[in-house]
């Protein structure tokens, strides 16, 4: 457990680098406005950022104050994760091996391995065996400067997994979102039954423990329809509306996004011109998963389209066994600017503001100024822009949540 230490000034910062202003989401060219303020210091108090400014212009501090150096580091915001799967048991090492030599994620599904072998562990593994797991991912990416997560039911497709699933993001401090509608789980021959079920038995519990809903609408899990009966009970039940839609093949995710007010629509690979323009013209984000697209060797999605077109985006791991295992947001940051073709003030905007927005926190999270959490990561290198720049590179020195140092690599 994090305890919040009272006042922390963070010293001599070669950069402080925040999505300027106060707005969110960001889109167009407000993407790309970072405020930077060099030779800095952030003062945090009572976990919240008290203030920054010059060094020159830090001001006597009475009392006990907790130092840290940043002499050569770049402090940005905590990094923000809104759409990850961390909740599971097991792996998928197998699969991948058999993905290296041919075998498609939508075969290995259809085949009953895919996102079912992953149930089947889930299911084997308890509550505890499920927190135990959830803590030990949430320390990998905390190490890449995740300082708030959202987490994933949808690999219990029963009633007592799926809560559980749920209860564990919770313990662990995360954001839980209910992915009932996630596979079709082996009880089960027909979609619509197993929808039925899912909003009788499972949706009252879980809309006490989960803030959004969750769909894979797509060829192979749930169409349109089914899609659209599950959200809107879920709706009715007070939970934000999210959808996996356009992954492998455009079949209405967007439209029902827009038309069911949801938070977001991610993936987006499969997205055409058309639904792009529709996304941009909408209040739903577009959550982008590159490193899902790399892991499957799918097409990007299109995300200099979208931002161009002016939609709201964020970034994301998708960190899970089979479409991404990776819980690195600095790595889906480098595949943002060389994949993806946005700017780094660009991927820094959408893993930070945008992506709190997604989770409805964008009023105290996702930037470095006075009232914001105080959740910093800062970068071993002078130039914050290194976080997209380093591909795979160990650069995350320190991680602050609520003004406290959470995880340091130490200094040489
Ligand atoms: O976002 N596509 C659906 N769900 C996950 C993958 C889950 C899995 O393969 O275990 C995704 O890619
Ligand atoms: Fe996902």
């Amino acid at each position: 457990m994090t305890v919040s230490s009272d006042r922390l000034l963070v010293r001599d910062l070669a950069q402080v680098a925040s999505p300027a202003g106060r707005e969110a989401p960001l889109r167009g060219s407000a993407l790309r406005d970072v405020e930077m303020v060099e030779d800095a210091y952030v003062l945090c108090a009572g976990g919240s950022i008290e203030a920054v400014g010059r060094m020159r212009d830090l001001p006597p501090l009475d009392g006990d104050v907790v130092e840290l150096d940043g002499t050569g580091l770049a402090a940005i915001p905590g990094l923000v994760d809104c759409h990850t799967h961390l909740c599971f048991a097991g792996d998928r090492v197998g699969e991948f091996a058999l993905r290296a030599g041919g075998a498609t994620y939508e075969e290995l599904h259809a085949a009953g391995g895919g996102i079912l072998s992953t149930v089947r562990a889930t299911r084997a593994a308890g509550g505890e065996g499920l927190r135990r797991a959830v803590e030990r991912h949430r320390g990998w990416m905390r190490r890449f400067g995740t300082t708030t997560f959202e987490g994933k039911s949808g690999y219990g497709l029963d009633r007592d997994t799926e809560l559980a699933q749920l209860e564990a993001v919770k313990a662990a401090g995360g954001i839980p979102t209910w992915l009932g509608a996630h596979a079709l789980p082996p009880e089960f021959d027909d979609r619509d039954a197993y929808i039925d079920f899912l909003l009788a038995d499972v949706l009252p519990a879980a809309a006490r423990i989960a803030e959004a809903a969750d769909v894979f609408l797509e060829r192979g899990a749930f169409d349109a329809g089914q899609s659209r009966r599950y959200l809107e009970a879920c709706a009715r039940a007070g939970l934000a509306l999210r959808l996996h839609g356009d992954q492998f093949t455009e079949s209405g995710a967007i439209p029902l996004a827009v038309e069911l007010g949801a938070r977001s629509v991610d993936h987006l690979e499969a997205t055409g011109p058309e639904g792009a323009r529709a996304l941009a013209a909408s209040d739903v984000t577009g959550v982008l998963l590159p490193a899902s697209a790399l892991f499957l060797g799918r097409p990007m999605p299109p995300a200099r389209e979208l931002v161009d077109a002016g939609a709201a985006v964020a970034l994301a791991t998708d960190f899970n066994p089979g479409s991404a295992f990776c819980e690195s947001l600095p790595l889906v940051c480098s595949l943002a600017c060389t994949q993806l073709r946005l700017a780094p003030e660009e991927a820094l905007a959408a893993c930070t503001v945008n992506a709190a927005h997604v989770l409805v926190r964008a009023d105290r999270m996702g930037r470095i100024a006075p009232g914001y959490q105080a959740d910093l990561v800062l970068l071993d290198a002078a130039d914050w822009r290194h976080l997209a720049y380093h591909l795979g590179g160990d650069l995350v020195h320190t991680v602050v949540e609520r003004g406290a140092t959470v995880w340091s690599r130490g200094r040489a």
